[in-house]
């Protein structure tokens, strides 16, 4: 019923009295976590983000977003979930019975089906990138050209097909319970995709004109700051970290007691932030090499990497690997937020492990449909908020729902937990850890005021 788990470590539910299996090590629960955490986020959604936003300036706010806001999140949802063996709804109800507090819950529901919409389909252009790669069509072609084959894909139908395959490999995952599946294949791919990072990056960074991305990435233009650059940059730190819609909180319930969960949060964070570098580091070298555009927005990766690889030997196989690799990435990410969902439908409204995945990506697929099809002209012309809605279920969660799920989440903790519970679940071997004072201050006082000072900065109610 977990995600993944080596030796099942079983916890009595009190209510229900269902028996919930959890990560059988240490290296299960980060492996699987950072799974989460680690996947388009970092290489395709970072890299155009930081474009648009004007580079290092925007870096080192992300940078901060994560450290002050994404660590003490990410413990929050860690220590709702352990200390109530349940899932993204199930727990508020259990730790704060009869009170609204359960409808955070709801909105990462919300969250987790805008977010499988369009993720999905990214996902499956990495697929259609993967068949490109080993077919060597890029071979030859100019940076413009690689451009255009990008833009005359997503605005026609085929996508939606591949987009269907990243669903139902989702959706077998995650009915079959995955047992040691998640956990083997992140150990070992997850580190794998770090060395072709490693490789692209060292290769975009000696290609002529490199030096002009690396001052980019690194070399902050603070001019290029506003309130809205900062809201992004937040909004991204929660989008990359899988915080504030309860799939942290879901695995948190998952981990076993005698973890150490502070670690454990430093671990993931650290393992996203790398990917997340290296990315760029591919990325942006490149994109000013070969003349393109650090702003051109979601098209970026696939715009400016085939041109890498074109300056690889045998560049197509390492594309190829490249690919698979980010759409195995992107399903780690999927197969967590489909569990929040299936998670919920289960104990919550006890359906079947069966029944709740087909119900669920059934709705995803029609959703997720609506997005591929608003970068076709079919669609294109469909705006909700001034967005298509392929932006529209990127921007209102990673911006919005993500954060204020957060934000309600460190309340949650801070002003309505008891103290003695939340210290009980950050207990190192019995005894209190350092942190646990730091992280009561965090989690009362300087996270939630920073994430709402964000908002009424880009509210313009103050600043
Ligand atoms: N964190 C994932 C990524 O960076 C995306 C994600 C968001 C996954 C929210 C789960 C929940 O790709």
């Amino acid at each position: 019923m977990s995600v993944s788990h080596k030796k099942i470590v079983a916890t009595k539910n009190e209510n229900s009295g269902i028996v919930r299996d959890g990560f059988g090590s240490k290296l299960g629960v980060i492996a699987a976590a950072s799974g989460s955490a680690i996947g388009l986020g970092n290489v395709w959604r970072f890299p155009y983000i930081t474009g648009e936003n004007g580079g290092a300036a925007f870096l080192i706010i992300y940078l901060a977003c994560i450290v002050l806001v994404g660590l003490v999140v990410m413990l929050a949802e860690f220590v709702i979930g352990r200390h109530s063996q349940s899932n993204a709804i199930g727990s508020f109800k259990k730790i704060a019975p009869k009170t609204p507090w359960f409808l955070t819950g709801w909105m990462g529901l919300i969250s987790a089906v805008l977010i499988l919409s369009f993720y999905s389909c990214v996902a499956g252009w990495c697929l259609h990138y993967l068949i490109l790669m080993i077919s060597n069509t890029f071979a030859g072609a100019s940076p413009d050209a690689i451009g255009g084959m990008f833009g005359e894909f997503i605005s026609g139908y085929s996508p939606i097909f591949y987009q269907v395959i990243i669903l139902i490999i989702t959706a077998s995952i995650v009915y079959l319970g995955v047992k040691n599946g998640i956990e083997k294949m992140s150990k070992i791919l997850m580190p794998l995709l770090l060395v072709i990072l490693v490789v692209l990056a060292g290769r975009s960074l000696t290609l002529p004109g490199a030096m002009e991305g690396v001052s980019f990435l690194f070399k902050p233009d603070w001019s290029a700051i506003n309130a809205q650059s900062i809201f992004i940059a937040l909004g991204h730190s929660f989008f990359t970290l899988s915080l504030g819609m309860g799939v942290m909180l879901t695995y948190g319930s998952y981990i076993n007691k005698k973890e150490n969960l502070g670690s454990t949060v430093v671990a993931i964070s650290i393992a996203d932030t790398v990917v997340a570098l290296l990315a760029g580091l591919a990325v942006f070298p490149a994109v000013f090499a070969f003349g393109l555009a650090p702003s051109e927005g979601p098209g970026l990766v696939f715009a400016a990497l085939p041109n890498v690889f074109n300056h690889i030997p045998f560049g197509n196989m390492f594309g190829a690997l490249f690919f698979a690799l980010l759409a195995i990435a992107a399903i780690t990410s999927t197969i967590s937020l489909l569990e929040v969902i299936v998670a919920y439908l289960e104990e919550e409204v006890k359906i079947s492990r069966k029944r709740a995945t087909i119900l669920s990506t059934g709705v995803i697929a029609i959703t997720g449909a609506l997005c591929s099809l608003s970068n076709t002209p079919l669609l294109s012309d469909v705006k909700i908020f001034g967005w298509t809605m392929f932006d529209f279920a990127d921007k209102i969660t990673a911006n919005y729902l993500m954060p204020i799920g957060g934000l309600i989440i460190v309340i949650f903790v801070g002003w309505c937990m008891k103290k003695s519970d939340i210290e009980n679940e950050l207990l190192l071997d019995g005894k209190k850890p350092w942190y646990s004072d730091v992280f009561m201050v965090l989690v009362k006082f300087v996270t939630p005021v920073l994430i709402a000072v964000v908002f009424l900065n880009q509210l313009g109610i103050i600043g």
